[in-house]
């Protein structure tokens, strides 16, 4: 215990030393979330490495969100604290894949959700969030567009977006492990709850959900629902802060395997030991910086519904 203090107190002191900020994505571990200066989802928080005045951003989260850090503050450093957290699911798809799927479809624009990295993003049209793809999609002026890399979120897009749709064939797998046969437990045991899940599930999961969105439209239907119980479909670091901001409602992760290994990587040792030596600074070469960045502010463009 004595421990922890000594060191949040060193973390706190080597922030303020380095000039920097904290920040760290919805499914850190609580230690991490509890330390750091923001909290969010990923463009969320990238869009706060862009505001904020701080010259150091470091980023508790996967790679690729340190990287569209990177490409929105080209002139800060971003460190990430563990260079291996990375993102399977953006890791299913490389530049090489992407030209080879462009090259099928002439004059389809490429939607490209933030979970890739900067070489994909580069090659893309428009990114988008879970928090705003069916809203993206529709903006693009084409009657139909190419989605990577999440098949679930695109499928989810395809429910209701008006325009013919055809996706890459990747998944995150922390949120394909839910199943719904647990999601369907978890409603018998609670009948009065509410279930809300993440657009990375499955399609069959997403059927059972009475609400979808992001990590951040969690924390708002959490507050907004009269429900008391609300089961929960995404990864587990999501409750420290539902249970925080609702003290008086119950929630429930409907399975023990909603954990992603690369989000829980990052210890407050690991943030501390980054800082310290400055060490694991992401980079993304200046011309993949200026495509990328084109397709990231083509989708901050976007009239935000959510
Ligand atoms: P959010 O954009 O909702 O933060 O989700 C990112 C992510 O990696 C979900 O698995
Ligand atoms: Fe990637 Fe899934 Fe982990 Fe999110 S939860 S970072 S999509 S593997």
């Amino acid at each position: 215990m004595m421990i922890k203090v000594e060191l949040k107190q060193e973390l706190r002191a080597l922030l303020k030393e380095r000039g920097a900020i904290m920040l760290a994505h919805n499914y850190q571990r609580d230690e991490v979330q509890e330390a750091a200066d923001i909290t969010g989802d990923s463009l969320a928080l990238s869009q706060a490495a862009a505001d904020s005045p701080a010259k150091v951003i470091v980023f508790c989260g996967v790679h690729f969100m340190a990287e569209s850090a990177a490409i929105l503050s080209p002139e800060k450093t971003v460190i990430i604290p563990r260079m291996d957290a990375g993102c399977p699911m953006a890791d299913m798809i490389t530049a090489e894949d992407l030209v080879r799927e462009k090259a099928k479809r002439p004059g389809v624009p490429v939607v490209a959700y933030v979970n890739t990295t900067a070489a994909v993003k580069a090659l893309s049209d428009i990114c988008c969030t879970s928090a705003n793809a069916v809203a993206v999609v529709n903006s693009v002026k084409s009657d139909a567009v190419y989605m990577i890399p999440d098949k679930n979120l695109s499928h989810y897009a395809a429910r209701t977006a008006k325009k013919k749709m055809e996706w890459w064939n990747g998944w995150c797998p922390t949120h394909e492990r839910l199943k719904p046969a647990e999601v369907i437990r978890a409603k018998a045991a609670n009948p009065e709850a509410v279930f809300v899940c993440h657009p990375e599930c499955n399609p069959s999961v997403v059927d059972l959900a009475d609400h979808v969105c992001s990590t951040s439209g969690m924390y708002k239907f959490a507050k907004k629902t009269q429900a008391k119980t609300i089961i929960v479909g995404t990864e587990e670091g999501i409750l420290y802060r539902l249970r925080k901001e609702n003290p008086d409602k119950k929630f429930i992760i409907p399975s023990k395997t909603l954990i992603c290994p690369n989000m829980k990587l990052t210890t407050l040792e690991d943030v501390a030991a980054s800082l310290r030596e400055m060490k694991n600074v992401v980079t993304v070469p200046q011309d993949m910086t200026e495509a990328a960045r084109a397709s990231l502010d083509a989708m901050l463009r976007v009239p935000r519904d959510f």
